[in-house]
């Protein structure tokens, strides 16, 4: 009798461990005074209003992709792991280098991943959890051994340096992580995730896909830049992240109690005072960059969450828990046993 092929769903899932991180900002500073002589607008407001400092800036011949692979590149070499052992490449972008080859192609040439499988996915701020979620199911399952996970955004490229509304907000960066089976029970726990798209305007760039083309007249018009409507979005921000966080901690069997570290979404000191007040968990448990890198979309999680590591803000065994928001609206929490 012929034997049976041992199915996916038949083999037990697998813990999947973060091995590994690395992250990369531009070298050009843009602090609050420079943005005085473009915009009307003062370092008081903005410090008020945000916490934001400073901003990085890519170069104009400095691509995503080429932030992308300079932090995931940081993150190999923390894991240990040579290009030719990763299996797949996800890059969570919206300011891909072109609407195709998709960035995590470039990423893969760059860093010579030969054998790596690629994709982007766009999920705005939310993109590096989305991705780390996608990634821990395709290990957990066992598709995939290793995967590089990347957060990464070059807003710069779609801002409106005349609209003070948005442009004294959002900087340039790349945040990347290795993810692996691991023996044991450490890694990624639970990830929650969430979307709204009846909040899609409230953040969105209308111009330059199908539905209004690149033309002379829409570029005028500046429809393949960045619109915000501040108000709304903070107010989403606050409610969706609180939803994504206590969920995550609901699935993981835990409370804020057994964190010992979160990483928020770098968008607004005012928001993760807010969702700190709303979880009931001191702000000295979060991990605040903001000041000197602004909101950097989809690689600001996985630069706070590279940057914390590095800082030894928590060891192995330890809970810490990493929430995001982001246009579409799109939300997501992950609990991590590091
Ligand atoms: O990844 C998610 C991305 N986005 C966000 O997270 C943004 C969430 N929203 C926010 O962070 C805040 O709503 C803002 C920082 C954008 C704005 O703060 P706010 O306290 O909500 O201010 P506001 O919208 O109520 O505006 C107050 C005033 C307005 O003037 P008027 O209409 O009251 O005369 C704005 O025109 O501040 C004005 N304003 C500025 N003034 C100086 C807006 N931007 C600026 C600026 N400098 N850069």
């Amino acid at each position: 009798m012929k034997k049976s092929p041992r199915t996916r769903s038949q083999q037990p899932n697998r813990t999947v461990s973060i091995i590994g991180t690395g992250s990369y900002v531009p070298e050009r500073v843009l602090t609050n005074a420079d943005l005085e002589k473009i915009v009307e607008t003062s370092d008081d407001w903005i410090t008020t209003r945000t916490g934001i400092k400073a901003r990085r800036i890519a170069a104009k011949d400095e691509f995503t992709s080429h932030m992308a692979a300079r932090a995931a590149q940081r993150a190999m070499e923390q894991a240990n792991v040579a290009p030719e052992e990763i299996d797949l490449i996800i890059v969570g972008t919206i300011t891909p280098d072109n609407f195709t080859p998709a960035t995590a192609c470039h990423v893969q040439r760059i860093i010579g991943a030969k054998k790596a499988a690629c994709f982007d996915i766009s999920a705005a701020c939310s993109g590096f959890l989305y991705a780390v979620e996608i990634a821990q199911q395709f290990i957990a399952n066992h598709t995939y051994n290793t995967v590089l996970v990347i957060g990464a955004d070059k807003l710069s490229s779609i801002m409106d340096w005349q609209d003070r509304n948005t442009c004294v907000l959002f900087g340039d960066g790349a945040g990347a992580a290795i993810l692996r089976y691991r023996a044991g029970s450490h890694g990624v726990i639970t990830t929650y995730m969430g979307s709204d798209g009846n909040y899609g305007d409230i953040l969105h760039v209308p111009g330059g896909g199908c539905a209004l083309p690149t033309t002379a007249e829409n570029a005028s018009e500046k429809l393949n830049t960045l619109k915000m409507n501040g108000r709304e979005t903070f107010k989403q921000a606050v409610l969706s992240m609180g939803v994504a966080a206590t969920r995550a901690l609901e699935q993981a069997g835990l409370t804020a109690d057994d964190l010992t570290c979160i990483i928020p979404h770098q968008a607004n000191i005012r928001i993760i005072e807010a969702l700190a007040d709303r979880m009931k968990i001191p702000l000295e448990k979060f991990h605040v960059n903001l000041d000197r890198y602004g909101n950097t979309s989809a690689a600001a999680v996985a630069i706070a969450l590279d940057e914390a590591n590095r800082e030894g803000r928590f060891q192995v065994g330890d809970y810490i828990l990493l929430v995001v928001f982001g246009g579409g609206l799109t939300y997501a929490s992950s609990v991590i046993q590091w």
